[in-house]
């Protein structure tokens, strides 16, 4: 019998990593604390779903493309090097069989968490919300169980008392389309025992991911220790009327042929998270910053609907 995860918050990314585990042969169950939750996330399942199924038919178009090994979908097929038309068939219909069979969901927390191998917290960025989730199922857990947290922006060591098992318990950290972008960084906290840091490493490999491991705690981990500064120094070269978004895209991708340029990415992240990250720094509030006057502009956009690809307009027009 295949190892059963548990997903507790069935938004965005918590829809998206039920799905990874079940389309990795996980027995896979949402636990959602309301009707309403399941009336929200039934429609996510079906949508990234059906947007994992599409990328792997267009996948098939690429077997052959020297650029196929930059494109396919890297959650989802193992070995490009060896995937054949045919082979990218069988994983839909096992794909499709997976998501049909193996997915659940589950409003008693005592029924949902029963057998679970790992739970996966993935729930709003909300400390109290995730602490009173922790509390709750603390008595609840199956002494083996491992608990690891999807958050982006709250180290474990912040609620690891509240969990029970703090030595079983650290950050599992995914990005958003998880089946193309296929990282997953693994953090404890001081408490985490090394066994069970490396069966997760081991868990992140067996869904398709790449286990990126941070050896401490790192606020915003390794990827967005890098990429937030990176894309405020962007952001002020901007703001400050140096020079324009498409002049410095150009700047950074001839310079260093990355394929994408600072306000391409904020495009892809979306201008609100920009904008929500701006507004927490204490300058944005201090008008004639350089925080101040990106907080500006960036409302400004959003305020026009431009809030970057899934609006069709960004900083670029996608429609
Ligand atoms: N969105 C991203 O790009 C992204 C990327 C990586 C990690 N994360 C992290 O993933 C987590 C979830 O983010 P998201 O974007 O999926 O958020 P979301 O707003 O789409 O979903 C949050 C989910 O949490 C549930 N929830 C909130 N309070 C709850 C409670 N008290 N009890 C039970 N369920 C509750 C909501 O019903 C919803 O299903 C956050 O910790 C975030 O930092 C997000």
């Amino acid at each position: 019998m295949s190892k059963k995860v548990v997903v507790a918050g069935g938004g965005v990314l918590g829809t998206q990593i039920g799905l990874i585990c079940a389309y990795h042969g996980y027995d896979t169950t949402f636990w959602l604390r309301s009707e309403g939750s399941i009336g929200r996330t039934e429609p996510k399942i079906k949508r990234y779903s059906e947007l994992m199924l599409a990328d792997l038919a267009q996948a098939k178009a690429l077997v052959g493309n020297p650029m196929g090994g930059f494109m396919y979908p890297r959650g989802l097929i193992a070995d490009w090097k060896s995937a054949t038309v045919e082979s990218i068939d069988e994983l839909i219909e096992e794909g499709k069989k997976n998501f049909a069979e193996k997915i659940h969901i589950e409003l008693d927390m005592k029924k949902a968490l029963s057998g679970a191998y790992l739970v996966i917290e993935s729930m709003s960025e909300d400390p109290k919300a995730k602490i009173g989730v922790y509390n709750a199922m603390r008595d609840l857990l199956d002494e083996d169980t491992i608990l690891v947290t999807n958050s982006s922006t709250l180290l474990p060591s912040m609620f690891a008392e509240y969990t029970g098992r703090p030595e079983k318990y650290l950050s599992l950290h995914f990005a958003n389309t998880i089946w193309k972008n296929n990282t997953a960084e693994v953090m404890g906290h001081p408490g985490t025992e090394e066994k069970y840091y490396k069966e997760v490493v081991k868990f992140a490999a067996s869904i398709g991911m790449v286990p990126l491991q941070l050896h401490k705690e790192q606020p915003g981990y390794i990827l967005n220790s890098m990429l937030v500064p990176f894309l405020s120094a962007a952001q002020g070269l901007w703001a400050n009327g140096v020079s324009d978004p498409e002049t410095i895209d150009l700047t950074w991708q001839l310079a260093t042929s990355a394929p994408a340029g600072p306000f391409k990415i904020l495009d892809i992240v979306g201008l609100e998270t920009a904008y929500n990250i701006n507004q927490m720094k204490p300058q944005s509030q201090v008008e004639g910053t350089t925080e101040y006057k990106i907080g500006k502009l960036l409302k400004e956009k959003i305020d026009k609907g431009e809030t970057g690809v899934n609006a069709g307009k960004g900083f670029y027009d996608y429609r």
